[in-house]
């Protein structure tokens, strides 16, 4: 068991938002998905004030080292969230982390607030990847920004509160230094960056957003270097990911100075991606050779 933010947790690997939907897993596998589930936390897909459609098709570009996606962050909108899939979200066997945006500081103070009152919910992280239509500034992007952001919402509720640091700003380290002085409990890193496909056959961009995150392998290389940065400015503990394909990469990001390590695009190849990585990261840790041991425990099954 480790402890993260006061919660327990039986190791160190979540998934990244948006990159496993435990609700289709559950249809999928039944039971079996709650009796080995692979994530010691369930980190939810971006809820936001209203209900949003997501982007138009295509929303995905397949590169030969992870993806570019323009979701679009398509979701139920909090009274949706609430009342159809946060019940089904509480009954996995795991602590779950409700991941919330809003446009404007209000937007975001109203979904800590009404998902601070849950007792489902174990912490709530930031996505900052989006522009305050107030002020123009992406809100995890301006060291200021945040620090205005965390002002207005930090007094809304008692429970952690994990922000989600864009890579796409000049400096995610003054960014986690504002964070850690404004009253987060956590930082997490890397969201997706921003990039683009130009069509096969027409002068235009791919993805019906135009642009992009792009994840995956790609980016293991600037999660390492951007965890490293943001562990020398803070001591909040530090959830990694970027990249994360197995248990050796997930040691690197431990290494940088993650507490935490997140997987993302590789549960889409591997829906057991959480619990392969999480295990070989424990033999590492324990200087086993970690292939040995995970076989050893998956025949011990
Ligand atoms: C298809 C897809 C959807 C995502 N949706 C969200 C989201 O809703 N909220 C969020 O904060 N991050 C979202 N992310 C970003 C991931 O949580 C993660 O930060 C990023 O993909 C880097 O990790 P990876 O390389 O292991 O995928 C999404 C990523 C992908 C690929």
């Amino acid at each position: 068991m480790i402890e993260f933010c006061g919660i327990r947790l039986a190791h160190r690997v979540i998934n990244g938002s948006g990159t496993f939907d435990a609700i289709a897993a559950r249809r999928a596998f039944g039971d079996a998905l709650l009796e080995r589930f692979p994530f010691a936390a369930f980190v939810s897909k971006t809820v936001t004030l209203a209900p949003r459609e997501g982007n138009p098709p295509p929303r995905l570009w397949e590169l030969g080292a992870g993806m570019i996606n323009s979701i679009g962050l398509p979701n139920k909108g909090l009274e949706g969230y609430l009342a159809e899939d946060l019940p089904k979200l509480a009954a996995l066997p795991v602590p779950l982390i409700v991941n919330v945006m809003g446009s404007a500081r209000e937007e975001v103070a109203t979904l800590v607030t009404a998902f601070g009152e849950r007792d489902e919910v174990a912490a709530i992280e930031l996505n900052v990847s989006c522009p305050n239509v107030k002020t123009g500034l992406m809100m995890g992007a301006d060291p200021a920004e945040l620090a205005g952001l965390l002002d207005v919402v930090r007094p809304c509720t008692a429970k952690p509160l994990i922000v989600k640091l864009t890579p796409n700003s000049t400096s995610p380290a003054d960014v986690a230094a504002a964070a850690e002085a404004h009253g987060a409990d956590a930082v997490s890193l890397v969201n997706t960056l921003r990039g683009m496909a130009m069509h096969p056959r027409r002068p235009e961009p791919w993805l019906g957003g135009g642009t992009g995150g792009v994840s995956g392998p790609a980016i293991r290389a600037i999660a390492l270097s951007q965890v490293r940065e943001v562990r020398a400015r803070t001591v909040l503990p530090i959830v990694g990911m970027g990249g994360v394909q197995s248990a050796r990469h997930a040691r690197d990001l431990r290494e940088a100075g993650a507490d935490l390590i997140a997987v993302g695009t590789e549960s889409f190849r591997d829906p057991l991606a959480g619990a392969r990585i999480a295990a070989g990261l424990e033999a590492l840790e324990d200087g086993l050779p970690a292939n040995a041991v995970t076989l050893a425990r998956a025949a011990a099954r």
